[in-house]
């Protein structure tokens, strides 16, 4: 059990309307203990347009077969280009990269016009100088609440190296030195 646990309580009232909003706060602090790196995942929605989106849910799940997961907002507005392409592709970024980071976060917004990227197999847009990238196929949708898990097969990949961008606690972070 952690210091500070919450129970869940049924929003009958509006008392306890507010007691799930302070839980859903507590809960969404307590997770950001964990520090992550910092991904932006693209693919091409059903015209062919470019989408992308800044992820930080990216993790390892298999070497043989080689798997990876993310998962997805039900309500981003790419949601349905990513829960039914065929192929995305995970780009890890760099420590330089926050203004990525914040314009593949932005909803909606015009992310392709501000960085550099080129059309990579199957022409998925592809951004250059990441710290690392994986070219996958989508795999498998997996029902997770308001999330929905992506599962990627990994089909290609290149590690370019460099500082990663770490998340923690709502904030950017550096890695200390060694
Ligand atoms: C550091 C960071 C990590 C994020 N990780 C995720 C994630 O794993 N899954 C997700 O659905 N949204 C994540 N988001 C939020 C999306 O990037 C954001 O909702 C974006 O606007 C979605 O774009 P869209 O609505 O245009 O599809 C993250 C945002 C930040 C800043």
């Amino acid at each position: 059990m952690t210091a500070s646990s919450n129970s869940a309580p049924s929003p009958a009232s509006p008392a306890d309307a507010q007691a799930g909003a302070d839980r859903a706060r507590a809960l969404r602090d307590t997770l950001g203990q964990f520090a992550t790196g910092i991904t932006v995942v693209t693919t091409l929605d059903a015209a062919g347009q470019p989408v992308g989106m800044t992820v930080n849910s990216f993790n390892s799940v298999s070497l043989d077969p080689a798997l990876i997961l993310w998962s997805i907002d039900r309500g981003s507005l790419s949601y349905s280009a990513f829960t039914e392409c065929e192929r995305f592709v995970v780009h890890v970024l760099k420590g330089d990269q926050q203004h990525v980071s914040n314009l593949f976060a932005g909803r909606g917004a015009d992310k392709f016009g501000q960085v550099k990227w080129h059309r990579g197999p199957e022409g998925i847009p592809q951004l250059d100088d990441c710290a690392a990238l994986f070219h996958c196929r989508r795999a498998q949708n997996i029902a997770g609440g308001d999330h929905t898990i992506l599962l990627g097969e990994v089909l290609e990949f290149s590690a370019a190296g460099g500082e990663p961008l770490i998340f923690h606690r709502g904030r950017y972070r550096a890695l200390a030195g060694e």
